[in-house]
Order: C-alpha cells, then sequence, then structure tokens
C-alpha cells in the first residue's frame, strides 16, 4: 500500500494524496497521535465556562477530557479519566464545585488535585499527588476554547505557540470584529466521510461553490476570490456580489490546521469543527455566533433564523458531496487526483503540512 506523497513537486504537476489517505487505518492512527494530540483543537466556547464551577466535556481521538472555570476563575482543562479505574469523572456539561466519580467515589477538587479516595483501606506506596486528573494546557482564542493535548501546564512538555499558530487569522478576522462576537446557536452534523475530506471541500478556494451552492453562489463574486496559505493556517477571502445582504460586503473563510474553520460574513460567523469519528466517518460541530447587541430585536431574530436556515442549506449539499466523494475514493478506479492550481493551492498546502506531520509513520 502506497501512502506516499511529495510536496516538493509543484502544485501545477503534484497528484493529490493516494486514496489509502482516506481509507486506510494506519494514516488515521498517524493522524490522531501525530496531528490531533499535537495541535491546538477548538473544543468549546469561552461562554460555556464563563462563571467559577461551570464545565464541560469531550472526547478528542479517544481522549476524554473536561474543561472547567476553577474557584478563582482560571481556566483549567484536564484528562477526564479516573485515577483510580479510568471510569470517566464529570459528565455532559454544568456546574460543580468538585468532581465525583460515579463509579467508586473518587473525589477531585476543581484544580484536579485528588480530595478524598473513599474506602480504600490500608493502603501503601500510595502518595495522593500521583492521582491528580492530568492536566491539559488550555487557552482562550477570542469566543473560543483550545485545547493543546501535547502539552500540560506544569508538567513536562510545552504545548505549541498558540499565538504563532493563529497569527495570520488575527487581523483579517479582527477587521469584521471577532473577539465579541456572541454565541447564539449549536448544530452537529454526523457525515460519512473522512475528516480529511470536508477539509478539503472547505479548502478548495470556491471551485466547487459554483456547481454544488447555487444559491450561494449569486452572492459572490468569484472575480475577487483570493487564497493565502500560511505555515498552519489559511485565509480565503471573498468579495459579495451584493445580491444576498446576508454576506455583507465580503466573506472571509479562515482555517486553522488541521480542523478549525471560522467564517465570517455579515452580522454573522460560523465556526466549524471537523472531528474525527472512524476512516470513514467524521463529526462536523457548527457553532453559529452574532455581532448584534441584542439578539431578541426583531430584525436581528429575522436575520439570525434566515441565515442559519441557509447555512444548514448549505451544509446538507456539502454533506451529499463529501458523503459522495468518500464512496467514490473506495472505488478500485481511483488512486490519485489533481489540484486546480488557480483555485485549490490551500488543499495542496493541507496535504503538505500533514504529510510533515505523519511522513515518519507511513515512509515505507
Ligand atoms: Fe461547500
Amino acid at each position: 500500500m502506497s501512502y506516499q506523497f511529495d510536496p516538493t513537486i509543484p502544485i501545477e504537476a503534484a497528484p493529490t494524496p493516494p486514496k489509502s489517505w482516506y481509507t486506510d487505518p494506519l494514516p488515521f492512527a498517524a493522524e490522531k497521535r501525530h496531528v490531533f494530540e499535537k495541535a491546538w483543537i477548538a473544543v468549546g466556547r469561552s461562554d460555556q465556562v464563563a462563571v467559577p464551577g461551570s464545565y464541560f466535556t469531550g472526547e478528542l481521538v479517544g481522549n476524554p477530557y473536561i474543561v472547567l472555570r476553577d474557584d478563582e476563575g482560571q481556566l483549567r482543562a484536564m484528562h477526564n479519566v479516573c485515577r483510580h479505574h479510568a471510569a470517566i469523572v464529570a459528565q455532559e456539561s454544568g456546574h460543580a464545585s468538585e468532581l465525583v466519580c460515579p463509579y467508586h467515589g473518587w473525589t477531585y477538587h476543581l484544580d484536579g488535585r485528588l480530595k478524598r479516595a473513599p474506602s480504600m483501606g490500608k493502603m501503601t506506596h500510595f502518595d495522593a499527588a500521583d492521582f491528580c486528573l492530568p492536566p491539559i494546557s488550555v487557552e482562550e482564542w477570542g469566543p473560543l476554547v483550545l485545547i493543546d493535548l501535547d502539552g500540560a501546564k506544569g508538567g513536562e512538555n510545552n504545548p505549541r505557540d498558540l499565538a504563532a499558530d493563529i497569527a495570520p487569522l488575527v487581523e483579517p478576522l479582527a477587521e469584521l470584529g471577532f473577539e465579541n462576537m456572541k454565541w447564539i446557536e449549536r448544530r452537529s452534523y454526523l457525515i460519512n466521510c473522512n475528516w480529511k475530506v470536508f477539509v478539503d471541500n472547505s479548502l478548495d478556494g470556491g471551485y466547487h461553490v459554483a456547481y454544488a451552492h447555487e444559491q450561494l453562489a449569486e452572492g459572490l463574486e468569484f472575480a475577487g476570490y483570493r487564497t493565502t496559505t500560511f505555515d498552519r493556517a489559511s485565509v480565503q477571502i471573498c468579495e459579495s456580489s451584493g445580491k444576498d445582504n446576508r454576506l455583507g460586503d465580503k466573506v472571509i473563510y479562515a482555517w486553522l490546521y488541521p480542523n478549525l474553520f471560522v467564517n465570517r460574513y455579515g452580522r454573522m460567523m460560523d465556526t466549524n469543527v471537523v472531528l474525527p469519528v472512524d476512516v470513514d466517518t467524521c463529526q462536523v460541530v457548527f457553532d453559529f455566533f452574532v455581532d448584534y447587541e441584542d439578539v431578541e430585536q426583531w430584525n436581528a431574530k429575522r436575520t439570525i433564523r434566515k441565515s442559519i436556515t441557509q447555512s444548514h442549506v448549505i451544509q446538507k449539499e456539502d454533506v451529499e458531496i463529501c458523503e459522495s466523494t468518500q464512496q467514490g475514493l473506495r472505488s478500485m478506479s481511483f488512486e490519485r487526483g489533481r489540484y486546480s492550481s488557480k483555485l485549490e493551492q490551500s488543499v495542496y498546502a493541507f496535504h503538505a503540512m500533514l504529510w510533515k506531520d505523519i511522513q515518519h509513520e507511513l515512509s515505507q
């Protein structure tokens, strides 16, 4: 099985990665370990952990985590796995003053320290300090909360430099407003495709929009579509045609490697987080934000409803395209494709970033 990709071939001549990247368990396992466990991944929002004691939980490539605001107001993330027999400690989301494992009642402080381990009897060789919930690096960026599983504050590993990773995205997003956007709604989609099929589709420089999104295409001025790629990010900007008020003057599609899109248009913003489930399934979580002060105001309500409905239509069109692509990738007739050198620079850059992270596992 070939997994090879050669990022030194210029885009005009380059083949896309082999289908095995999208259909095989080996690249999928390598991505979990060397991409998703070693990057800043958006897992939630600041408003979910606004007050002391508030928390949310989730799982990132097989690693259950909890993000919470402790009593001193500090944001923390930890592995949500009991040190006793590995049960999941906190469930879903909510508010707590301590974390109690539902299995045998082991109880942790909000900073992860073990507080109580009931009915353990006489114990030797036991130091409670060795049985804390292990910390995970966590940061806020505007309304988003990101974690880096590879880093642990106070631990041996340093996280990646988040400021450096997001640097190219900060200014374009700030221009239209990012830091103070208000969250209004979440929608989640389970899609029968490899996570990279969805990312490729969103990075194609608007190539598919004219064919797959008839209504959206009318609102965009493709002649002015600009794509810029960076070390671990890309920015796609498209002027509006003026035919769709929802989009404002221009639309920004910002992407942070590997799996976060921040789409900013008109009075709205949506973030899409693409999470691998298995080799041919991913989950895409959409969070919608607005820049209205008063979201209950009639005009705001109408714009928001209309925009989310339209976004759902676009998403259904993308799901159809992505699932059809995954089906085609399984065909014996397909091995590798090609890039549009005019439009698909970000797709090519994404594949090169990925290859850099996983090649040591796949070069054989
Ligand atoms: Fe699309």
